[in-house]
C-alpha cells in the first residue's frame, strides 16, 4: 500500500508538462551551475558564463551539435552523459552525470531562445 501511494505522489509530481514542469527546469538550473557553468554561458543560469566552450543558447536551433553530430534529443542526452565516449579526447570532459539529469539538463537547454 505504501509502495502505491508513492507512485500517486510521483506522479502527480510529474504532472502532464512533458518533463517541462518547473521543479524539473529548476533542478536543470542548479545542475548547470555546478557542471557547466565553468565552461558555457547558459541563459538562465547567472552563473554560467564560461568561454571554454560555446554558448548553449539557442542551442534547439542548432543543427550539428560539436561540430559532428545531427542535434536530436537523444544525440543532447548523450553528448552530455559521454561526451568522451561520442568523440574522444574533445575539451568537455566525462561529468559522471546520470542519464536522468543528463535528460533533465538536455530539456532546459531545448527551451532555450537564441540571444
Ligand atoms: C571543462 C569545460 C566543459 C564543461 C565543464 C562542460 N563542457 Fe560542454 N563543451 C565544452 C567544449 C570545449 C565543447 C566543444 C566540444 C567540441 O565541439 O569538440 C563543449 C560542447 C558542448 C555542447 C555542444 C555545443 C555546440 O554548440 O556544438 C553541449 C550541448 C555541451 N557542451 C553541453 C554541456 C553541458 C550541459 C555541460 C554540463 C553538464 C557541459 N557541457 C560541461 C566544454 C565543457
Amino acid at each position: 500500500m505504501r509502495g502505491l501511494i508513492a507512485i500517486v505522489a510521483v506522479a502527480a509530481l510529474g504532472g502532464c508538462g512533458g518533463g517541462t514542469d518547473r521543479a524539473r527546469l529548476a533542478e536543470a538550473r542548479t545542475l548547470i551551475a555546478s557542471d557547466c557553468a565553468a565552461c558555457h554561458q547558459v541563459p538562465g543560469v547567472s552563473s554560467a558564463k564560461g568561454r571554454v566552450g560555446p554558448s548553449l543558447a539557442g542551442i534547439a536551433h542548432q543543427q550539428i551539435i560539436a561540430g559532428h553530430f545531427a542535434n536530436t534529443p537523444e544525440t543532447l542526452v548523450n553528448w552530455i552523459e559521454h561526451p568522451q565516449h561520442m568523440l574522444p579526447g574533445n575539451a568537455m570532459p566525462e561529468m559522471g552525470l546520470s542519464h536522468e539529469q543528463a535528460r533533465t539538463i538536455a530539456t532546459y537547454l531545448y527551451t532555450l531562445e537564441d540571444r
